[in-house]
Order: structure tokens, then C-alpha cells, then sequence
């Protein structure tokens, strides 16, 4: 599906990214999602499209709350850091949302109650009493991440709202197995509680029509038929919570953080025509084209929830989702816990790496449906073969020679063999782009910068400069033409850099206004030409190395917590956490001493005969002789744990435990019962 042929069109075209959970600093993870998003719109806008791009934080769901609780501030006041974060982050990468709001803002809070409502109106939502998780306790019912216990189909222990380490399935609530709260670390319920559900079942015919005609990346459209011809279950959209969405007419139940926030991408639509005098209703209820950027691992909710939802409650469905595969780090899977991660403020701007290197690498890495490896090695040599080799290489010596010899645009006219070239490129790129083919894209350009490169070795102009001084000329015009194309062919991908590359080139107008149809507009003779700045500078091998210390010491750190995690949850499970059934198997009686006597050699324990109302008295040796006479001891009631392992005390086998504070206080029952009545 060719660019070319898409666009630009008359309807409304909006991009949205993946919303980013409040939660958390950037990674590298992340701007999977928003640096192709950011290029696809810069693109679409150099072919002349108007596209409104609206992005926004994700507020609400249980880690948020949990992680502001464990903070000790308000999930309030956690969103609102982690929201400023990415904010600033986006701008520094050069991603720039027409609109980047928050799914707690009122505009959000209002539109998810009206689509709520309208779906309760058609009918879309019915409640039902299901069972949940509850901790008696704590006195609450544990949503999502509140709870964790065994996965339901494969048997793993699992959150939850998923089952993170096993089968990867998504659990409905009530769906999990021995259910553990999370807040104090007991077992925990099952109580009945009405909640609401989305009848998703109802979508199957609506979404069998629609999905083979969304565009997009293959990836998303394939899973999402896939699933739906697999099962569509209904979802809960309710949980017991204060932190989210009001769900109309239910004290103390909120919206499911899935609904509100893709919904803010409608919310943040409104604010930006708030701003803007745009028509927001011409996207959402008109015919328009609404493309959604995300990772793999957010498909379902886009290609199948998301739109019975728009569908139910009469809004535009969206044209295309473009899903990207996942990061990987050094080729680990990406892991916070792990360590395989990369911040990207700590790990890579902090280091005085332009932010333009990392946009380059996300780009041309591989192709945008497979999985992206970063890797500090890869990155030093994308930069320093790519960037700095061909790319920078001929900006620099192009611009110079030019500076040099001529202070300004030689008055020749361009071949015709070079604005093929650039031509070709050019379709080539916006072809690319209007595919999701951000690799094929940047390797066109890299095509021309290397065709440059190879042309002006070729040409010599440093000689020809001597000798014919209007052929060299004409050869630097061509050269000068293919920079100028080469600007504005990655001004999407490298907004920062090429801003720059087109001053030195002594052009005023901001690159990044111009249209693709410039790169063919032959450079003016007779322009001054700056002093070419260097755009790109090598990144030496101590540098590189230090960045994967940083990496490995983080690794290795992660590594070092998980143990100790690991450790204090085994202390702790033995210290002060036995399960019912471990109880349970403690044989607990209440007997009558009916013999006893001193054990020679010891001054701690007696032989006592105990009647646990079997046939037989048992002998129970027990260490009380420090605060009893074997004569205090006859006809008492005693407790008694029968079921211990016989073990031999003094040559005596004991049948039995007497129990006993650790100082050796016996206990017995308030009042006297039958020997052998069981303690529980
Ligand atoms: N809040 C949800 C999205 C709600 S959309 C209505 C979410 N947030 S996220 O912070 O986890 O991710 C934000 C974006 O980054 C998503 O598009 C997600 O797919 C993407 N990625 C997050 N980690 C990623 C990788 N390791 N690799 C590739 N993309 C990933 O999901
Ligand atoms: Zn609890």
C-alpha cells in the first residue's frame, strides 16, 4: 500500500502512538512505538498531507496505584512526574505531538463516561455477579495486580490480570487460581460482586468484515483474524477501585483501565481542536482516516477491542494499526527486572549522544514488523559506516569543496542522470514510508548518499577544479543537488541534524516545511554557501565499551536483587507463612497424663503416658521437669500434637509433642473435654 497512492487525500488523517504508562521512565523499548510514528507524519506532511498527531500518558490501572502506594505519594502526583518525563523526552527526541495530554484529564473522564453509557444504551454492557478475589484481611477485593495465584489454563503462578511467565494469556478477573493477596501476603477468597461486561461476543461478524480490509502492518490484521476466529469472550470492564473512571452509578467501581485509555486518544483529539479550531468530530464521527501506531504486544486491544468499541458506540473505527515488533537488548529479551534495558535519558542522552544516531538506528535496524535489536556494537557501527561514512562524508566534503572553491551555488544546471537519481529516491522513500517500510526508506536514501559519494570520487573535482573549472562546476551543482535531496529526504528521520545540514547549505526556509517536490527544485545559482559544520563524528571503542559496562553492571546488579528477592521471600515464607492445608496436617489433641515419671541422666525431661482416648496410652517424653514434679503432672489435660515423627530421648521413643510456651508453661483447655478431642 504505497504512500504515493494513499496520500495525501482528502479526508482527515490523525496518528496516534501507544499510550505511555505513567509509570516509569523512558526506554529504548518505547520509542519503537513514537520515532517511526513521528516519521510517518513528518513524511505524510512532506507530501503535502495534513495530519494531526495526538498522543498522551496512560494514568489509571492497578500498577500505577500500587507503585504510589509503595512511593507514599498519590497516584495523582505519580502520573504527573512520569507524565512530565515523557513529555520532555519526546521533545529532546524530536517526536512532536500536535497534542500530548493525560487520560485523568476531565475532557477524558467526560468522553469515557459518554461512550460508556452509550454502549450500556445499546445494549453492549450487562452486569453479572461473578467471583473474586477478595482479602478478608485487608477487607477489599483485589483487582488485576492486586491479586496473584496459578494461571487457570497452563498452571504457572501468574498476576492477576495476566499470566506473565506462562502461557502469556490475559485473566479475567475472578479467573485465578489460589488467589494470594498481594497488599499482606495472605490467602485470599472468593466473594461474589456484581460487575460489567462488554458483550465483545456480539462483535464477531462486525469484526470477521472489518479486520481483512485494515490496513496497516500484516502482523496486526493476521493475529487479530486469528484470535477472532479462535474465541471472543466478553470483558469485564469494571474494577473495584477509586483511581480511574467513575463507572456510572457505582460507588467504588471504576472503568477498566482498557477502556479510558485508548479512548483518550478521541479525548486528546478534542483538546487539540480545542486549541486549534480543528474539527474533531470530522475524525471520530466522520469519514477519516485514523491510523494507530503500537507495539506487538498491544494488538489485541487495538484491532479487536478497541474497535467493537468505537463500533458500539458509533464512532469512526480506525483505517490502519501499525504495529511494530519488540526490542530486544544485546538480543535478551528487553527486562526491567533483568536489566536488559535502556533508559533513555540516563543511558544514552545523559552521554552526550544526539538523539538523531538513536532515531537513525530504530529506522534502519531491520524491517518495522520484526523484532529490533539494540546493541551498543551495532550502534557505533551503523554510526560511524552509515552516518558518518557515507552520509556525513559527502554533506562535509560536498558543502566544503563548494565553500571553498566557489562561496556559492555554481550557476550550472543540474544532469538530468542526478535528479533521476534523486527522483527515484525519492519514490523510492515515500513508497517505503506509505508501506511501514521504514528500512527500505532509509536504505533508498542511503542509495543516493552513496551514489554521491561514489560520483564526486569519480568526477575529481579537487583536479578538475585546476583544469576546467566550469566542469567542476557543473559536477559540484549535481553534488550540491544530491545534499540538498539527501536533507530533505532525511529530515523525517533526523529532524535535528539536517536543520542544521540545510543552513550550511545557505537555505533559510526550516527544512522541515518543504516538501518532497523541493529535493527536484534545482538549487538557486549564486546562494552563499556556509562553512559546513561536521554533522557527525566517529564513536570510538572506549566509549562503546563504557556504555556496555553500564549495561552488564546493571545486569548483574538485577541479578543480584532477584537472589536476594528470592532469599527474603523464603525467609519469610518460612518464618511466618504456612498455607491452611500445612496446618491442616498438624494432628492436634487434647489427652490426660495419666503416668509420669523422671528420665535417669536427664534434668529436663519426664516420661509421661498420655490418654489420647485410644486403646493404648502413648509415651511422650517432654522437656517440662524445670517447672513441673512428675505429681503436679497426673490427671492434667495436656495438648498434644499426635502425629509427630516417633523420635528416641534418652533411649525412650516418644509418640507424640506435648506443646508448651518456650519456657516450658503448659497449655490445657479452658475447661476439661474427652482425651483425644482434635484441636483446630
Ligand atoms: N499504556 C499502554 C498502551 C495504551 S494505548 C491505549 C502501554 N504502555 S507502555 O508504556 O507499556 O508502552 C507504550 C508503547 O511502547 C506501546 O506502543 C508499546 O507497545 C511500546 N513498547 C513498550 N515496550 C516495548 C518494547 N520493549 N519493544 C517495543 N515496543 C514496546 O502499553
Ligand atoms: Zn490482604
Amino acid at each position: 500500500m504505497p504512500l504515493v497512492s494513499d496520500f495525501p487525500v482528502e479526508k482527515p488523517v490523525l496518528v496516534t502512538c501507544g499510550l505511555p504508562y505513567a509509570n516509569g521512565r523512558c526506554h529504548i523499548g518505547h520509542l519503537r512505538t513514537y520515532v517511526p510514528a513521528d516519521i510517518f507524519v513528518r513524511t505524510l506532511r512532506k507530501q503535502g498531507q495534513e495530519v494531526v498527531f495526538v498522543c498522551g500518558s496512560d494514568t489509571h490501572g492497578t500498577p500505577i496505584v500500587m507503585n504510589a502506594e509503595e512511593l507514599g505519594i498519590l497516584p495523582g502526583e505519580l502520573v504527573e512526574m512520569y507524565h512530565a518525563h515523557f513529555d520532555e523526552i519526546f521533545r529532546r527526541m524530536g517526536v512532536e505531538f500536535d497534542y500530548f495530554g493525560t487520560t485523568d484529564a476531565p475532557s477524558n473522564h467526560h468522553r469515557t463516561l459518554q461512550i460508556v453509557e452509550a454502549l450500556i444504551e445499546a445494549g453492549h454492557v450487562y452486569p453479572r455477579r461473578i467471583e473474586l478475589a477478595y482479602c478478608p484481611r485487608c477487607d477489599r477485593f483485589l483487582p488485576d495486580r492486586y491479586v496473584e495465584g496459578r494461571c487457570p489454563y497452563c498452571g504457572v503462578r501468574a498476576r492477576g490480570d495476566e499470566c506473565d511467565q506462562g502461557c502469556g494469556k490475559h485473566l479475567e478477573p475472578g479467573e485465578i487460581r489460589d488467589p494470594v493477596c498481594k497488599i499482606c501476603g495472605r490467602e485470599a477468597e472468593y466473594r461474589t460482586q456484581e460487575h460489567f461486561f462488554f458483550r465483545l461476543s456480539r462483535f464477531k461478524d462486525f469484526l470477521l468484515q472489518y479486520l481483512p480490509g485494515l490496513r496497516g502492518t500484516s502482523n496486526a490484521r493476521n493475529y487479530a483474524i486469528e484470535w477472532v476466529n479462535q474465541e471472543l469472550r466478553d470483558w469485564c470492564i469494571t474494577r473495584n477501585m477509586e483511581w480511574g473512571v467513575s463507572f456510572p452509578g457505582h460507588e467504588g467501581l471504576v472503568v477498566y483501565v482498557w477502556v479510558d485509555a485508548p479512548i483518550g486518544y478521541i479525548s486528546f483529539t478534542e483538546e487539540w481542536a480545542k486549541r486549534t479550531g480543528g474539527d474533531w468530530e470530522a475524525i471520530w464521527r466522520g469519514d477519516s482516516r485514523i491510523i494507530h501506531f503500537i507495539g506487538l504486544d498491544i494488538v489485541y486491544h487495538h484491532c479487536i477491542f478497541w474497535p467493537a468499541i468505537l463500533k458500539g458506540a458509533g464512532y469512526t473505527v480506525p483505517w490502519a494499526v501499525v504495529a511494530s515488533g519488540m526490542v530486544k537488548i544485546e538480543d535478551k529479551k528487553f527486562s526491567k527486572s533483568r536489566g536488559y534495558i535502556v533508559w533513555v535519558d540516563e543511558d544514552y542522552l545523559a552521554h552526550g549522544f544526539h538523539p538523531d544516531l538513536l532515531r537513525y538506528y530504530l529506522a534502519s535496524y531491520t524491517s518495522h514488523t520484526k523484532e529490533l535489536n539494540f546493541s551498543w556494537k551495532i550502534f557505533q557501527e551503523k554510526v560511524n559506516k552509515e552516518l558518518v561514512g557515507s552520509l556525513g562524508n559527502f554533506l562535509y566534503r560536498t558543502t566544503l569543496f563548494a565553500y571553498k572553491n566557489f562561496k556559492e551555488v555554481p550557476m550550472a544546471a543540474v544532469s538530468s542522470e542526478v535528479m533521476d537519481r534523486i527522483g527515484q529516491a525519492i519514490d523510492e522513500f515515500t513508497e517505503s514510508i506509505g508501506g511501514y517500510e521504514f528500512k527500505r526508506a532509509v536504505d533508498s536514501a542511503m542509495t543516493l548518499s552513496d551514489f554521491g559519494n561514489t560520483y564526486f570520487q569519480s568526477m575529481e573535482p579537487w583536479k578538475l577544479v585546476k583544469t576546467n573549472r566550469e566542469a567542476c562546476a557543473g559536477v559540484i551543482k549535481d553534488c550540491l543537488q544530491i545534499a540538498k535531496a539527501l536533507i530533505v529526504l532525511f529530515d523525517p528521520v533526523m529532524p535535528g541534524l539536517m536543520e542544521v545540514a540545510w543552513r550550511d547549505l545557505g537555505l533559510r526556509e526550516s527544512v522541515h516545511t518543504v516538501s518532497y517536490d523541493e529535493a527536484l527544485v534545482e538549487l538557486e545559482g549564486g546562494r552563499p554557501i556556509l562553512k559546513p559544520e561536521i554533522l557527525f563524528n566517529k564513536i570510538d571503542d572506549e566509549k562503546i565499551e563504557e556504555m556496555e559496562r553500564i549495561l552488564s553492571k546493571r545486569i548483574i546488579e538485577a541479578v543480584e536483587k532477584e537472589m536476594k528477592n528470592k532469599k527474603d521471600g523464603e525467609e519469610r515464607g518460612r518464618s511466618d507463612s504456612i498455607t491452611l492445608d500445612e496446618f491442616e496436617r498438624l494432628d492436634l489433641r487434647i489427652g490426660t497424663v495419666k503416668e509420669a515419671t523422671s528420665i535417669k541422666g536427664s534434668e529436663k525431661l519426664l516420661k509421661l503416658t498420655v490418654d489420647l482416648g485410644e486403646t493404648i496410652p502413648r509415651v511422650i517424653v517432654a522437656g517440662i521437669r524445670e517447672h513441673y514434679t512428675p505429681e503436679e503432672l497426673l490427671e492434667r489435660q495436656v495438648l498434644v500434637v499426635a502425629n509427630m515423627e516417633p523420635a528416641k530421648l534418652f533411649g525412650v521413643e516418644s509418640q507424640g509433642m506435648l506443646l508448651a510456651t518456650e519456657n516450658g508453661v503448659l497449655l490445657e483447655p479452658d475447661e476439661p473435654v474427652k482425651n483425644g478431642v482434635k484441636v483446630k
